[in-house]
C-alpha cells in the first residue's frame, strides 16, 4: 500500500469552531467534528441499531445495483470516496466495477489509516491511498491517481450534514477533484413518505439502546479531552426532532440546568432547556436531489431507491448534457 499523504491537524479549526459557535444564541458545533476516533467507532455502532435503517437499506440497493454502475462507468478507475469511515460498503462496488485504484478520503485519520488496512488487504494488488482530509476544502489528489479516469462514492447520506447551498457546494468541489469524464454514486435518504413516517426517522437519531445519545455527547467529550474543557457532560441530554419546515432532522444536546464552563480557552453559560446545535440531517426527494445535481454540474444518468422508498442511491455523470451557452 502506497503512503498515505501528511494527515491535516484540525485541531485550530476545532478551537476555532467551538469558540465561535458557542458564542452564537443557537449554540452550535458543526457535525464533522463528532468523528475523532471514539465518535468513528460509535457511528459504526449507529449503523447496526435496528432503528438506524439507512445503512441496510443503501446496501440493499447497492447490492442489486451495482452490476448497472459498473456497466455504465466502466473498468480502470480510481474511485475516490468522500467520508469512507469503514469502507465496509465500499467491496460491494469493487468487486464489480475492476477498478484501477481506491482512495479513500476521511477526517478521522486514525479510524481511516485501520479501515484502508483492512481493504487493501482483501483487494491484493489494487493500489489503496487514504487522504486524511476535511472534504469541503480542496485536497491533493495522490501522484499516480491524477491520470485515471476516476469514479466518486459517497454514500451513508453525509451529503445530508449540509445545508443545501453549502451541498451544492461541496458537489460543484467534487466535480472538481474528479475531473472531466467523472462519475459520482451518491447514496441520499429521503423526506418522510407513506412507508417512512416521522417517528421513524426520529428513532434513527434516537435509538432505545441512546448509542446515539452517547455519539451527540462525544463531541463534549472531544472538547473536553482536546480543548481544555470542563463541561459537565452529564449535564446535558440527546434530543432528535424532525424539523418539517426545512426539512431535516436535527440533533442537539439540551441543558439539564444553568451551568458554566470553560472551553477552547473561553468561558460559556447556558440556561436551563438551551442547547447546543450539533448536527442537521437534510432529507431530500427525488425531485430535490435532482436539482442538487444539476444546480452543481452533474447530470443524473440512473436513481435506485428500495421497495419502500426509504432511500435512494443516484447515479451522476460530471456535465454530460449541459448545453454550452
Ligand atoms: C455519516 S458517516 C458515513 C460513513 C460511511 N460513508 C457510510 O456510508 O456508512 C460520515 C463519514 O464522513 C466523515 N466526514 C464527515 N465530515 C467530513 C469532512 N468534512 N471531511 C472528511 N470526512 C468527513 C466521517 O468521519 C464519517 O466517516
Amino acid at each position: 500500500m502506497a503512503q498515505p499523504l501528511p494527515v491535516h491537524d484540525d485541531l485550530s479549526d476545532f478551537a476555532a469552531a467551538v469558540r465561535n459557535g458557542l458564542a452564537q444564541p443557537q449554540k452550535v458545533i458543526p457535525a464533522r467534528f463528532f468523528y475523532d476516533h471514539a465518535g468513528s467507532e460509535l457511528f459504526e455502532a449507529i449503523t447496526a441499531l435496528p432503528e438506524y435503517y439507512p445503512t441496510r437499506t443503501e446496501i440493499g440497493i447497492l447490492t442489486e445495483q451495482a452490476p448497472a454502475i459498473a456497466a455504465a462507468v466502466g473498468p480502470g478507475r480510481a474511485v475516490i470516496e468522500f467520508g469512507s469511515g469503514s469502507s465496509a460498503k465500499t467491496p460491494l462496488l469493487l468487486r464489480a466495477i475492476a477498478p484501477a485504484a481506491y482512495v479513500p478520503v476521511d477526517i478521522s485519520a486514525e479510524f481511516l489509516h485501520l479501515a484502508a488496512a483492512g481493504l487493501a488487504a482483501d483487494f491484493p494488488g489494487l493500489p489503496v491511498v487514504p487522504v486524511a482530509a476535511d472534504f469541503t476544502r480542496p485536497f491533493r489528489v495522490p501522484a499516480g491517481i491524477a491520470a485515471l479516469p476516476r469514479l466518486g462514492f459517497f454514500p451513508g447520506s453525509t451529503l445530508g450534514n449540509l445545508a443545501p447551498a453549502a451541498a451544492v457546494d461541496l458537489l460543484r468541489g467534487f466535480a472538481a477533484t474528479l475531473g472531466a469524464d467523472s462519475w459520482l454514486v451518491i447514496g441520499i435518504d429521503l423526506a418522510p413518505g407513506p412507508a417512512k413516517p416521522q417517528a421513524m426517522l426520529e428513532a434513527a437519531y434516537d435509538d432505545a439502546q441512546g448509542i446515539t445519545a452517547a455519539f451527540n455527547a462525544n463531541l463534549l467529550h472531544r472538547v473536553n479531552r482536546e480543548l481544555g474543557g470542563d463541561i459537565d457532560v452529564a449535564g446535558f441530554v440527546h434530543r432528535a426532532v424532525w424539523n418539517a419546515n426545512l426539512g431535516r432532522i436535527e440533533m442537539h444536546l439540551v441543558a439539564r440546568r444553568d451551568m458554566v464552563f470553560r472551553a477552547a480557552g473561553c468561558d460559556f453559560s447556558m440556561a436551563s432547556g438551551e442547547s447546543i446545535h450539533t448536527e442537521n440531517s437534510y432529507k431530500w426527494t427525488l425531485e430535490q436531489a435532482w436539482l442538487l445535481a444539476r444546480a452543481a454540474g452533474w447530470t443524473p444518468a440512473a436513481v435506485w431507491t428500495d421497495a419502500d422508498a426509504r432511500f435512494s442511491l443516484h447515479l451522476w455523470q460530471r456535465g454530460a448534457g449541459v448545453m454550452q451557452p
